[in-house]
């Protein structure tokens, strides 16, 4: 039977796939850190040896973007070491293994949206330890697809758009970035990926090709946000934090008319003043994934997460 080994379930891409994996026919271990800590080498070999996994899809992480900066060796150790020690296992066991990775390895200076082969240059050591990661991966393997993301959000734990709906009562106003942008991403849409890829490679249909991918869900919005174009070409074209918080207080009040209190207010990276700098253009082009799968319209999902959450 084809296997299917899973790593960090609980976290938010984690029980996505969780979720849309099932009735495949495939055997699928779902693995936490209580069950395979990726930094455990001993752990990591004896889950390969027990299970020989035909495919590994690795959804831990460390995610803490600003933690990292202080907490470095745990960075290092979960970004980076850990990703080492499947690729090593993965290579052993002749398995494909999909990773995540993000838009933080690129420095934001740019203007256009970062192609898959543009150089890398983290501003900060969440993206440094995610680049290190990806370099082992592909040091040891040509049995690869690394997908890089970017501001995932879902009905599960917390994430940029739970937090928005958690202060959606307060009356205090709520300062949000409005000078970095990007492209928020539902988690569904990255685990629907994950089911396709591992759909054509048990195939062997080839549709997607070892490397890397750059995947987003799309802007193609049918809602009457403030954009006033859904063209081809205004895809991915990005929003600031801004204004992703205020398409969810947005669709929250037509979910919710007239609950809310808050007051948002845009200020800028440095009045922010977060320990990590992040990149101010963090937007990731998709063209080449887009000819293979189609994401959804992140505005529609935001409507279902708002209608679970809020429930
Ligand atoms: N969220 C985003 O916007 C985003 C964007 C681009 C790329 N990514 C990447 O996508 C992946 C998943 O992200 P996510 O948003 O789902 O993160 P998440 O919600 O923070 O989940 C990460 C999971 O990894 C687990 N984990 C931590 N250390 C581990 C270890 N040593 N062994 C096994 N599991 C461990 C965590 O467990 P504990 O909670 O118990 O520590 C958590 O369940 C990460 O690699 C991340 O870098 C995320």
């Amino acid at each position: 039977m084809y296997r299917l080994l899973v790593t960090g379930q609980k976290g938010q891409i984690g029980q996505a796939i969780r979720d849309r994996i099932q009735d495949q026919g495939w055997d699928v271990l779902f693995t936490d850190i209580d069950t395979l800590d990726i930094t455990n080498a001993k752990q990591v070999q004896s889950v390969f040896k027990r299970f020989k996994p035909d495919v590994v899809v690795n959804a831990s992480g460390y995610t803490d973007v600003d933690k990292a900066e202080y907490d470095t060796a745990a960075a290092e150790s979960i970004n980076a070491y850990g990703v080492y020690l499947l690729a090593i296992q993965c290579h052993n066991f002749g398995a494909l293994f999909i990773h995540f990775s993000t838009e933080y390895i690129f420095s934001g200076h740019g203007r256009r949206a970062y192609l898959e082969d543009d150089t890398p240059t983290p501003l900060n050591v969440y993206g440094r330890t995610k680049l290190q990661g990806e370099q082992y991966i592909k040091t040891y393997l040509s049995r690869y697809i690394i997908i890089r993301t970017s501001w995932v959000f879902s009905e599960y734990g917390q994430n940029f758009v739970t937090t928005m709906l958690s202060l959606s009562r307060e009356t205090a106003p709520i300062r949000v970035v409005n000078d970095q942008i990007g492209c928020p991403t539902y988690a569904g849409d990255l685990a629907n990926l994950v089911v396709d890829i591992a759909k054509d490679y048990h195939a062997e249909t080839g549709r997607y090709r070892f490397g890397d991918y750059n995947f987003c869900s799309d802007s193609d919005s049918d809602s009457d946000s403030d954009s006033d174009s859904d063209s081809d070409s205004d895809r991915n074209s990005g929003v600031s934090w801004f204004d992703f918080a205020y398409a969810v207080f947005e669709e929250l009040d037509k979910y919710k008319p007239g609950e809310q209190g808050r007051c948002l207010i845009g200020v800028t990276s440095e009045e922010y003043a977060s320990i990590a700098t992040r990149p101010k253009n963090g937007i990731l082009d998709c063209h080449k994934i887009s000819l293979i799968f189609r994401p959804s319209d992140w505005r529609c999902k935001l409507r279902h997460v708002i209608a679970i959450t809020m429930t």
